[in-house]
């Protein structure tokens, strides 16, 4: 069985966009793959955290994962912090990367604009990255559009590891849904709908209420010539509705301008808010029964033992091929 891992950070209560380019994913296979499934905290303290939040929210992003639908039966679930083999191979992998390389990745070059004073972990953050993925041979790593070029850093760097030890890792690739890769900030569709956003009404959060989401989406921009089309350029705000609608129920593009096509705005945009509450309110009804539970517990110890077998074998291997220890 070929085998896939993915990731989320817990900063904040997750997003709609994070909800249909990584957790969704992870649920619609979860039967077809080996899965692995983790909370990348040690990721999240590469900006700065407030420790009590960050504790709280990284019991909060099980609970969702979850209550997302995915089943611990099927998935190997861990936090990322607890496995420390991830941080000692991350360096291993950052003295075999350029730090030219990392320079030039997209999302370094957004965040470190932000704050003048960013950390040497903002630049590394993606050799963690590869570390994570590429300690369990993956085959596949479901993200949104956002992290592709990490993967493919991840894929360069294991190339590269093998060429020079011999062969180390297999080679992973990001895997991608056709829609709703990129869920767009609804008050400014040309922008992703981040996590951090400082307009809430762009936002849907996995746990809104059913009037906020409504809210958001009958008061999301559009343009004005009332044809629901799917044309990203000249129509931003209907082509990100339409990609809602098309990742939530699996009907193609075509499919949802063909349903919609003597609908007006006003009706399109009722019948996508419809869509989310449902499928939102019955994850929170879901989230609300696990929040404090002890399976929670459960599942991460049992999850953190497998992680670790393996990684120890990964990180064992590494030590050797590299000329590491006695
Ligand atoms: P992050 O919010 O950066 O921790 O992202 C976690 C996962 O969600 C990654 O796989 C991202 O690619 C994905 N993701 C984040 N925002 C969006 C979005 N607006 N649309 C689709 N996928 C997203
Ligand atoms: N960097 C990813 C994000 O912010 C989270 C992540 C960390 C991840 N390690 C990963 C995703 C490994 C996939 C595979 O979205």
């Amino acid at each position: 069985m070929k085998k896939i891992l993915t990731g989320l950070q817990p900063t904040g209560t997750i997003t709609l966009g994070n909800y249909i380019g990584a957790i969704k994913q992870m649920v619609n296979n979860q039967d077809k793959y080996n899965s692995y499934l983790f909370i990348a905290d040690m990721h999240a303290i590469t900006v700065k955290q407030d420790p009590k939040t960050l504790h709280q929210n990284i019991k909060n992003l099980l609970a969702i994962y979850l209550a997302c639908g995915i089943d611990p039966q099927k998935n190997t679930i861990f936090i990322q912090s607890e496995n420390e083999y991830h941080a000692n191979i991350s360096w291993f992998l950052e003295c075999n990367t350029s730090f030219g390389v990392l320079t030039r990745m997209t999302q370094f070059k957004d965040k470190s604009k932000k704050n003048e004073k960013f950390t040497s972990g903002l630049l590394t953050y993606p050799v963690l990255m590869a570390a994570d993925i590429l300690t369990y041979d993956v085959d596949y790593v479901p993200v949104g559009i956002d992290q592709k070029q990490h993967v493919e850093l991840a894929r360069d760097i294991a190339i590269n590891f093998n060429k020079v030890y011999g062969e180390t890792f297999k080679i992973p690739k990001p895997l991608i849904t056709e829609t709703g890769t990129k869920i767009m900030d609804l008050v400014n569709p040309t922008k992703k709908m981040s996590k951090s956003s400082e307009n809430q009404n762009g936002v849907i959060r996995i746990l809104d209420s059913e009037k906020e989401i409504r809210n958001k989406i009958m008061k999301a921009t559009t343009d004005s010539d009332n044809q629901i089309k799917f044309d990203v350029e000249n129509k931003p705000g209907i082509s990100n509705l339409i990609n809602i609608y098309s990742a939530l129920t699996q009907l193609t593009i075509k499919e949802v301008e063909q349903k919609f096509l003597n609908s007006s705005y006003a009706e399109f945009k009722k019948a996508t808010a419809d869509l989310v509450v449902n499928e939102l309110t019955s994850i929170q009804e879901k989230y609300q029964q696990l929040i404090n539970s002890k399976q929670l517990n459960e599942i991460l110890d049992n999850g953190i033992k497998i992680a670790r077998k393996e990684a120890k074998t990964k990180y064992e291997l590494m030590k050797t091929k590299i000329g590491l220890g006695r």
